[in-house]
């Protein structure tokens, strides 16, 4: 990867150190890997995060709910961004929802600067980017006590095909487009809309200023969906169906039963499903 763009976040302080891998196992592990040896280093702490790791192969990609990451190809942007948010706990899960924004917009401009024509590029909440119904990005995001997160970001660039267990589910920036991507350029865009959503929320503690956008890019919203517990998911029981309401202002994911009564889910455990499938 040519780093030449993405050095100049040194010069906002979006990033301080980036690490480059040609292979790694997983970025989200060499980043885990760094904060646990060094978080009783203050110099360390202070020269080092924001840290950005990008790898152009990794071995063991790791997956939300404990799945694995396809990512054995240079095709895809395998990064990582380690930093200590000012934000209380709780408030942790919502940085995937502006990194899953993030994304969205900056694929959004690239496309648009370039002229290619794409999808329209929707959300899936909390942590899927997706074009056609397609996934072409997943995110996530780590807490490594006490208050270092690391935000795990893995988009299908310039992947030519997938295989026939993914091909379903799955698509690229490049099979959408017909183009090849920078993938220094889309690295770069998601890391400064990423750090100037992550500063807004610092200073508002609240989501309102992106629930609007949010929503008018979730791929499900005002649809029927099923909520998938991964514990208690591969029960007999029947799913049971919601119609999706958008986000509210701390990230949760309001849903409306045949009966019209809101309840909200937190992203730890669950994943929405349309109830054809995947969206
Ligand atoms: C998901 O959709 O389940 C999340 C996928 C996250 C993949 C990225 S690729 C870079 C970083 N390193 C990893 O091992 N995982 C994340």
């Amino acid at each position: 990867m040519d780093l030449t763009l993405l050095k100049s976040l040194y010069n906002i302080e979006a990033v301080k150190l980036i690490h480059e891998f040609k292979t790694t196992d997983s970025t989200n592990q060499r980043a885990k890997e760094d904060i646990r040896d060094h978080m009783e280093d203050e110099d360390w702490l202070l020269y080092s995060l924001p840290a950005l790791y990008v790898a152009d192969i990794q071995t063991a990609g790791r997956g939300r709910l404990g799945r694995t990451w396809s990512s054995d190809s240079e095709s895809g942007i395998w990064m990582s961004y380690l930093f200590a948010p000012k934000l209380s706990p709780e408030k942790i899960p919502s940085i995937t929802l502006l990194a899953s924004l993030a994304v969205a917009d900056a694929i959004t401009e690239y496309a648009e600067r370039h002229k290619y024509a794409i999808g329209k590029v929707q959300i899936k909440w909390p942590n899927d980017i997706v074009i056609n119904k397609k996934k072409v990005c997943g995110i996530l995001t780590e807490l490594v006590a006490p208050n270092y997160v690391i935000t795990g970001i893995g988009v299908n660039a310039n992947t030519k095909e997938f295989d026939a267990e993914l091909i379903d589910k799955a698509t690229s920036l490049f099979i959408e487009s017909g183009y090849e991507w920078s993938r220094e350029t889309l690295v770069y865009l998601i890391i400064r809309k990423f750090t100037d959503l992550v500063e807004e929320y610092e200073k508002s503690k609240s989501l309102d200023f992106i629930v609007d956008r949010y929503n008018e890019m979730l791929v499900s919203m005002n649809e029927e969906v099923v909520i998938v517990n991964s514990v208690s998911s591969g029960t007999s029981e029947p799913a049971k169906t919601f119609t999706c309401k958008g986000i509210n202002n701390t990230g949760a994911l309001l849903i409306e039963d045949n009966s019209g009564n809101i309840s909200t889910v937190s992203s730890g455990e669950v994943s929405v499903r349309g109830i054809y499938g995947y969206v």
